[in-house]
């Protein structure tokens, strides 16, 4: 395994544990998600891995270097884009790269592909401090490949782009795919792009790993629709329970405030209304959709994501 995460736990000082003994493993190639909201631990994890942030207990290892004992072997293995911008503003977009190039010993020739690789020819010239959001952005994953690093860190790559950017960006991280050897470890709290990107989704709240498994899989469990009945204050579990007794609903059904969620799994939509008009149930109005991962994060945390984003 190229990541290898056991136990690991971070209490800053103060006492917020902000890690809670997680675990996981990434192969080679993968590309893993770790999603959840904001506070739920993402960029204290990859400080841990990137070695920025030292661990309270467990161990990480990368590339088969523990973070916590071989540091320095750990940060030649791999390269990070942090949440926060580290390009040098003063310098052209070319200088930042051939900078990068000489700290890791790298031939220069590297920087050209890169160059075309992001979409920077227009704008590699000019300084960094011009450059908008979505630029900056692939300047500095550009500059995080140039050592060529078998894992890559992603803290919230596309956080505060605006959508059409956010979407451009995308594009290009999902390219990074196509580079099978290298292990791509991204955070985020955009479900849509943790589907679209990720092999695999570690789902993030409060320190653990509430979740973790493919996207499809993530989603098959809770079915092939679902039916969301908003309700009369305090109706919720009145109207669940004869749909749970008629088979409809099963034990996955969720209530949020006075939303009731039912995955269907043997059901269809109509049944599913029918039952709840015949049961009398007063409802403000039913709607049917195909589940996605917000719903797999609500069922398990009873927060949406979305809301807490
Ligand atoms: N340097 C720090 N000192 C104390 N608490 C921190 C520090 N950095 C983060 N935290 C707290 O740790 C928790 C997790 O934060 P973080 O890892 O940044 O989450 P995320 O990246 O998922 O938003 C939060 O409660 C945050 O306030
Ligand atoms: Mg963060």
């Amino acid at each position: 395994m190229t990541i290898e995460v056991r136990q690991l736990r971070k209490v800053y000082p103060g006492g917020v544990e902000a890690v809670r003994g997680i675990n996981f493993d990434v192969g080679a190639g993968e590309v893993f998600g770790l999603l959840g909201p904001n506070g739920a631990g993402k960029s204290t994890t990859i400080g841990m891995l990137t070695t920025t942030i030292a661990p309270t207990s467990g161990t990480a290892r990368l590339a088969g270097f523990d973070v916590a004992r071989e540091p320095i072997a750990a940060r030649a293995a791999s390269s990070v884009v942090f949440q926060e911008p580290v390009v040098d503003r003063g310098f052209s977009g070319r200088g930042n790269l051939e900078l990068h190039a000489r700290l890791w010993g790298v031939a220069g020739d590297r920087i050209g592909d890169l160059i075309d690789a992001f979409g920077l020819a227009g704008i590699v010239d000019r300084p960094v401090e011009g450059y908008s959001g979505g630029e900056r952005r692939r300047l500095e994953i550009a500059r995080a490949l140039v050592s060529e690093p078998r894992v890559l860190f992603l803290d919230e790559p596309t956080v505060g782009l605006d959508p059409r950017i956010r979407h451009e960006l995308l594009d290009v991280i999902a390219g990074l795919r196509a580079q099978t050897e290298m292990t791509v470890l991204v955070t985020t709290h955009y479900l849509d792009e943790a589907e679209r990107l990720c092999d695999r989704i570690a789902i993030m709240h409060e320190g653990e790993i509430v979740a973790l498994d493919t996207p499809e899989r993530l989603l098959e469990g809770l079915g092939q629709a679902i039916v969301e009945l908003r309700l009369e204050n305090g109706n919720a579990p009145a109207a669940l329970a004869p749909l749970r007794a008629q088979g409809i609903a099963g034990d996955d059904a969720f209530t949020v405030g006075s939303t009731l969620t039912i995955p269907l799994h043997e059901h269809t939509a109509a049944q599913a209304i029918a039952a709840v008009d015949a049961a009398g149930v007063r409802t403000r109005s039913i709607s049917t959709r195909e589940p996605t991962l917000d719903d797999v994060y609500l069922r398990l945390t009873g927060a949406s994501l979305a809301d807490a984003a």
